[in-house]
């Protein structure tokens, strides 16, 4: 396992880290013996950092990464998000008020008394233009509840707009083979202020590891089945926003590049760790057998000029159009 600066903090958090939302909920029946498997087999191979938010499972995967935190004696640093227990979900409802309710609840479920890292959760467009909710974090950062904070974001636009904020040390963004567009300009801007990315739905919800198919079926508890056109939240979250066939056709053509003994999932994460202004990627597992199959991409050999001239063609012929001018 490698390991990269993330953004101004002291820690230096493995380049694939752990996405622990579908161990909390909306991906299906998940065990949490099976979870714990997972979380657990991911620090044996080397992962020090995990992403979860208050709202997976309302609590659950923040109290079985509690759980691990017990059971374990490496130092694990832990990012949840706060702001999408509003209903309705407004940029009003970033006040002073909920957002130290909803830390609060975090510390709880976390069983600490400052959370490492604290992330907007995809809060609406509004709350970036304002500075106030940057100074409530701020403020809990002073009280000691909070170490740094950071920011989940859906579109680049929010992302440059977050990062004017100097205490800002992270932004979460989807970035994979099939959402290309947070190369173009904010990882630039993002590395010239030292703002540490966590690339998240690096696999496209599983589609990048190959083993989808079109008579795939998902669990009606699954966002696969009941978000695939943006029913519950943005469609971007479910396979990237792109639709289940082309995707599939897609994949049949990254296949093709793939150098002899490494998985799909693996080639998805290698290809994100190409982008140096990546700090990890965030894949979600629920099992111990996922858990190892994607930190083996840390390891892997940097790929060839070609094949990343492939899988950006690849994009450009297919993906492109579907995704590059939504977020
Ligand atoms: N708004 C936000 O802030 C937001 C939104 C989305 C995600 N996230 C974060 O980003 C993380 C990652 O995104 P994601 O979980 O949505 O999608 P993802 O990482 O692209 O896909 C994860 C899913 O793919 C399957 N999978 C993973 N590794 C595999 C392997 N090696 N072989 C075969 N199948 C494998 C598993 O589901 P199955 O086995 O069921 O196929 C797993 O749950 C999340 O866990 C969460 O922490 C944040």
């Amino acid at each position: 396992m490698n390991y990269r600066q993330l953004g101004r903090t002291p820690w230096k958090v493995s380049d694939i880290s752990f996405g622990a939302w579908a161990i909390g909920g909306a991906w299906g029946d998940v065990d949490d013996k099976d979870s714990l498997a997972a979380l657990n087999k991911a620090i044996d191979s080397g992962v020090n950092f995990i992403d979860t938010a208050d709202v997976y499972g309302m609590g659950r995967s923040e109290r079985l990464i509690a759980q691990l935190k017990r059971d374990r004696k490496e130092a694990i640093t832990v990012a949840t998000k706060a702001g999408r227990r509003l209903s309705p979900h407004t940029a009003d409802g970033y006040n002073e008020k909920n957002l130290t309710g909803f830390i609060e609840d975090s510390l709880r479920n976390l069983s600490t008394d400052c959370l490492d890292l604290v992330q907007l959760h995809c809060p609406p467009t509004d709350v970036y233009y304002r500075p106030e909710v940057f100074g409530f974090l701020d403020r809990l950062m002073e009280a000691g509840k909070i170490r740094y904070y950071g920011v989940s974001v859906e579109r680049v636009e929010e992302a440059l707009k977050a990062i004017e904020y100097p205490n800002v040390q992270t932004v979460q963004i989807i970035f994979n083979c099939f959402r290309q567009r947070p190369a173009e300009l904010f990882f630039g801007q993002a590395k010239a202020r030292k703002v540490g990315i966590l690339a998240r739905v690096p696999l496209s919800s599983g589609m990048l590891t190959g083993k989808l198919t079109r008579k795939s079926q998902f669990a009606v508890d699954d966002h696969r089945n009941f978000n695939r056109h943006g029913e519950a939240f943005d469609v971007g979250e479910t396979f990237s926003g792109v639709d289940y066939d082309t995707s599939l056709d897609a994949v049949e053509e990254i296949r093709a590049l793939l150098p002899a003994g490494v998985s799909m999932a693996q080639f998805a994460l290698r290809w994100i760790l190409m982008f140096d202004a990546v700090t990890c990627a965030i894949p979600g597992a629920k099992t111990p057998l996922q858990a190892a199959d994607n930190c083996a991409a840390s390891d892997l050999p940097p790929l060839s000029d070609a094949v990343m001239d492939a899988v950006r063609g690849i994009y450009e012929r297919k993906i492109r159009p579907l995704v590059h001018h939504r977020w």
